[in-house]
């Protein structure tokens, strides 16, 4: 056993080895399985990239037509798990309402027939297939409405703004959302990616895994930061106040949502895609005045944080996209669950190919052998 120091929150400790993707943070590279990120945003579609993804090569035309044919059958949610989403209440997030959610489909679905190739492949197309659902459900379903059936006759991402909003998106808007679930869909061992290899680990079932990685990816300090950076770019307010916000957040040496990254010194790969959707989609709908804003803190930020390496991250400009695409701003993190689930059932096909239970140590700094005070004389 090599034994190693204790480093917080894990950081340069390999906790898997794996095909699946790789960043270079010092020049903000991205490949899934090889590819380049620009390469896919350009090229592929979203389940052609999970196909990618989760089965490690691209389909030939005739898998990836019957994977997309499998996908759209399996739609639909049970009856009982839209009763059981009625009975959630209203206010309550959507992060939450989809954990809970992913968790019920393991109620249905669960064998954990973990050797039967079956089993994994209807696994990965009902969680697919239904997490979009689950999302848009719960959308109408807390605004008291009944939620809108699926289209089998559409395409992921149209499907998934159908159900959003009753009516047909325009194809451009629906390429536009496609592209950013293939952005959102992999990103090595992030700490929802982790939480999902490790739940896979124990041998559980998919969807406990999914359920996992849902609740780990909906702290701010994770998938959860998009929607917050629409909140700070409102509270901004002008491009006049960036500087003096910007001022403000340093003194008190508050976290700017949207910037900074583990392993990306540099800007995000993804960012520098996610800004040009949102142009393109400003050219043909009309701006919106939070992108000058934007604007100004990325270039503030990397005046006063460039140094440290602190540029934008995929969450910064991926709120402005999904605002002007009409979604609501907390269901920013839902639509990156929907993508990542591509990537964490990915990792639990790989993890379930060598797999040994994550049980790592810990250094232990309390105190040995205190007696027992009885709880009258503490
Ligand atoms: N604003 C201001 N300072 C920052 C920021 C930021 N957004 N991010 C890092 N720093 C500073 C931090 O104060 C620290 O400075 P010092 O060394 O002087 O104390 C230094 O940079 C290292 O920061 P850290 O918090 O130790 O870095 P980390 O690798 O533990 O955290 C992070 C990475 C992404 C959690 C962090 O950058 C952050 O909190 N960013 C804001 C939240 C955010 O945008 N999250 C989305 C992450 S990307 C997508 C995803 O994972 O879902």
């Amino acid at each position: 056993m090599v034994a190693c120091e204790f480093q917080p929150g894990l950081e340069g400790i390999p906790a898997a080895q794996s095909q699946i993707s790789f960043v270079n943070g010092q020049v903000g590279k991205l490949e899934y399985r090889g590819v380049p990120i620009e390469a896919l945003a350009d090229n592929s579609s979203f389940l052609e990239t999970a196909y990618l993804l989760i089965w490690g090569e691209f389909p030939k035309s005739d898998d990836l037509d019957a994977f997309q044919e499998e996908i759209t059958h399996h739609r639909r949610i049970k009856y009982r798990i839209r009763d059981m989403m009625k009975c959630f209440p209203e206010s309550g997030h959507p992060m939450d309402a989809l954990q809970a959610s992913a968790a019920a489909l393991g109620l249905f679905y669960s064998r954990r027939a973990l050797d039967d190739p079956i089993y994994i492949r209807r696994a990965v197309v009902r969680l697919l297939a239904k997490i979009p659902t689950m999302v848009a459900a719960f959308e109408h379903i807390r605004k008291g409405n009944d939620p809108v059936r699926p289209r089998d006759d559409l395409s992921y991402a149209a499907n998934f703004l159908y159900m959003m909003n009753e009516q047909e998106p325009d194809p451009f808007l629906a390429q536009i959302f496609d592209t950013c679930l293939i952005l959102h869909a992999e990103h090595t061992m992030n700490a929802s990616t982790f939480s999902a290899r490790v739940t896979a680990s124990t041998l559980t079932d998919p969807y406990a895994i999914v359920a996992s990685a849902v609740g780990t990816l909906a702290g701010p300090l994770h998938g959860g930061a998009n929607e917050e950076v629409i909140t700070m770019l409102a509270e901004i307010g002008s491009v006049e106040n960036v500087q003096p916000f910007l001022e403000e957040k340093l003194a008190t040496k508050s976290k700017i949502m949207g910037f900074g990254h583990r392993v990306y010194k540099v800007k995000d790969p993804r960012a520098k895609i996610l800004q040009k959707l949102a142009e393109q989609l400003f050219d043909k709908t009309g701006g919106d005045p939070s992108y000058e804003i934007a604007l100004a803190l990325e270039k503030a930020v990397a005046e006063k944080l460039g140094s440290k390496g602190i540029y934008p991250n995929v969450d910064f400009y991926s709120g402005l996209v999904y605002q002007k695409l009409g979604i609501p701003t907390d269901l920013f993190t839902p639509i990156f669950a929907i993508a990542r689930v591509a990537g964490w059932l990915a990792h639990w096909r790989e993890q379930l190919e060598t797999n040994r239970i994550y049980r790592p140590s810990q250094v232990y700094i309390g105190d040995h052998s205190l007696a027992y005070i009885p709880p009258e004389s503490r």
